[in-house]
């Protein structure tokens, strides 16, 4: 008789393991919540929106996921002074919170340089940057030191990371800054054994830029047709490549890493002419 072979949940599973999960209604954190669930985490979804979360949690359980390893909590994570209850609820439900996958953000439209509204790039740059990135960091890092815990952060940050989109002022700066906190935050908290590392999506059909990339008959927008053309790998991303990207940072596997942002991207970053 042969022995079970171990050697992917002992390195890449996260049994025994909860994450938190902010924005988790939408398209790609909602597919790192899936992935996180197939790999034997509990996983508490955080977000704005009560119902988008329900119906986050409903699909998934629809897809067989076990409804006992999800739980939802509403806020708003640009309030900072709500993420306390919110944490003191999610370690209420799961006893303690190991991983947390920032996976708030959101673009806002392209415009020229010269027709920026200061009020709306201050928004994009509190929702990717504060909300989506520093003040839950913040404060479960904080609970983790207090309690002398391990932990575990990623952040979300993108393409416009390190090449700006065009037109996306506010949320090319707020994705770069996100890169610099991980490598800030990831040194300052290795000593207390929390990682801090990023994955950098190329471009995925989300919510948030599927009209710009395809038409509604499913052919390329123009920009779309552009981006394929500078994507090696020639296709758009599917959410759960993220996912599993999410996955081995998360794992066990990982253990020696942090500070890093892990581009997956098709190629993108490394296209040249
Ligand atoms: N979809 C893509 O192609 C793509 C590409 C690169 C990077 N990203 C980044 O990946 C991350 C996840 O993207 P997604 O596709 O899941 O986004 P999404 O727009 O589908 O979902 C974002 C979720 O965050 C929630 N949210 C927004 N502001 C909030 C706040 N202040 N408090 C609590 N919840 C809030 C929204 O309600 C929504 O459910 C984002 O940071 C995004 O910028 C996405």
């Amino acid at each position: 008789m042969t022995e079970k072979n171990t050697y992917l949940e002992d390195k890449f599973g996260l049994a025994g393991k909860t994450a938190v999960v902010t924005g988790g209604g939408g398209v790609l954190a909602g597919a790192i919540v899936k992935d996180f669930v197939l790999a034997g985490a509990n996983v508490i979804l955080w977000g704005r929106n009560q119902s988008t979360l329900d119906n986050k949690v409903e699909q998934l359980t629809k897809e067989a996921l076990p409804a006992e390893r999800l739980a939802t909590v509403e806020i708003d994570l640009l309030q900072e002074d709500k993420i306390a209850a919110a944490l003191k609820e999610s370690v209420a439900r799961f006893s303690k919170i190991d991983i947390l996958v920032n996976g708030v953000g959101g673009s806002s439209k392209r415009c020229s340089f010269v027709d920026l509204d200061t009020t709306e790039y201050e928004d994009i740059v509190r929702q990717n940057l504060l909300a989506g990135c520093v003040l839950p960091s913040k404060q479960i890092a904080k609970y983790w030191i207090e309690n002398n815990l391990p932990g575990n952060i990623l952040n979300i940050a993108s393409m416009g990371s390190f090449v700006p989109l065009s037109g996306g002022w506010a949320y090319s700066a707020a994705k770069a800054a996100v890169v610099n906190q991980t490598m800030a935050m990831a040194k300052e908290l290795a000593p207390y054994n929390i990682r801090v590392n990023a994955v950098a999506p190329g471009f995925f059909l989300g919510k948030q830029n599927r009209k710009l990339l395809v038409n509604e008959d499913g052919t390329p927008t123009e920009r779309g047709e552009n981006i394929l053309a500078r994507t090696p790998i020639a296709r758009f991303g599917n959410p759960e490549e993220v996912a599993s990207a999410c996955v081995f940072l998360a794992s066990k596997a990982a253990a020696f890493i942090t500070g890093v942002t892990l581009p997956v991207d098709g190629g993108y970053l490394c296209d040249n002419i």
